[in-house]
């Protein structure tokens, strides 16, 4: 990977030589990406630079991808990209292959939840957990049910909470229907941008915990943003770091998975020799940045 080696000297960057099975395309694929923001135009900034990694589709697994780096190293870029969201997408130049198809477009098989709640403020719980089988033409009947099952799933509760209206919800409580809302439609690939970012220390690990239950049972594969080091070792199999000017992949690196809770993990030696590492390999990655 040409984007690692510049940077070999100041990391350990473990061989995560790719393992998708011969006969299944890459979950993601990102070939000498650029994006380069308002092309020729005095603000023309090149956001993320030759970005090129492999994520697996693991059969009857998935696995969660963190994405760790600084303020404005293209962590979003790369995961509207995967979206195929405007004006991320489409790249400047390069390729982005999801499900081994050119990204042209949001899709069924993408889903994607942001930082702040995006819930229809006058909808209320339930009708916006089942907002997409509904545009899917479900029936009522069939998408109130599913929608229950799926307020129940992200630990609401499906008769008192469903027909409260996202004003009447607490942070927390909102991202878990953001999450129910995306996962109730299955999609094969979840991107994650800051999920967790605005809530309060102990409501995210309990939603560090929810996650890793729900990744297990649907077994897509997860593209999470995060700028925490402990959320990015807990969550992520696997761990990418970023670094700026311009955005591109420094480090990726393997972590054991999430096994036990996370309050639980995080008391263990491991858990703090691996994130005492990704922050010293950080700090060495920004000084080099600062100096090139
Ligand atoms: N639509 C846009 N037009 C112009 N520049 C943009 C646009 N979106 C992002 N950028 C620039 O591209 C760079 C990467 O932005 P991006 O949002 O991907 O960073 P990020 O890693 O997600 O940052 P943060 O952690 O703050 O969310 C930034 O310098 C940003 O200013
Ligand atoms: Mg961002």
């Amino acid at each position: 990977m040409s984007d690692v080696s510049d940077v070999s000297d100041v990391s350990d960057v473990s061989d995560v030589s790719d393992v998708t099975p011969a006969d299944r395309p890459a979950a993601v694929d990102f070939r000498g990406v650029t994006k380069i923001y308002g092309r020729s135009t005095p603000r023309e900034y090149t956001a993320i630079k030759d970005v090129s990694f492999t994520i697996a589709d693991l059969p009857d697994h998935g696995e969660i991808s963190s994405f760790l780096g600084p303020s404005g190293c293209g962590k979003s870029t790369v995961l509207r990209l995967v979206a195929g969201l405007e004006p991320q997408h489409p790249p400047t130049s390069g390729t982005v292959t999801v499900l081994g198809r050119e990204v042209v477009g949001p899709g069924a098989d993408r889903g994607m939840v942001f930082q702040d709640y995006t819930s229809f403020d006058n909808r209320t719980v339930l009708d916006n957990v089942a907002f997409g089988l509904e545009c899917r033409g479900v029936s009522r009947r069939q998408r109130e049910a599913e929608g229950r099952e799926w307020i129940e799933r992200v630990g609401l509760d499906p008769v008192r909470d469903a027909t409260k209206y996202p004003h009447e919800l607490s942070g927390g409580m909102r991202q878990r229907v953001a999450i129910a809302r995306t996962l109730i439609l299955r999609p094969r690939i979840i991107l994650m941008d800051e999920p967790f970012g605005a809530l309060d220390p102990a409501t995210r690990l309990d939603m560090q915990d929810l996650l890793v239950k729900l990744w297990r049972e649907v077994q897509a594969t997860v593209l999470f943003v995060t700028h925490s080091v402990e959320e990015a070792v807990y969550l992520g199999d696997r761990v990418f770091v970023m670094a700026t000017t311009p955005g591109r992949i420094a480090g990726d690196i393997r972590m054991p998975a999430a096994a036990a809770p996370a309050r639980e993990t995080q008391l263990e030696p491991w858990f703090h020799e691996q994130v005492q590492q990704l922050h010293e390999q950080i700090e060495k990655i920004e000084s080099a940045a600062h100096h090139r």
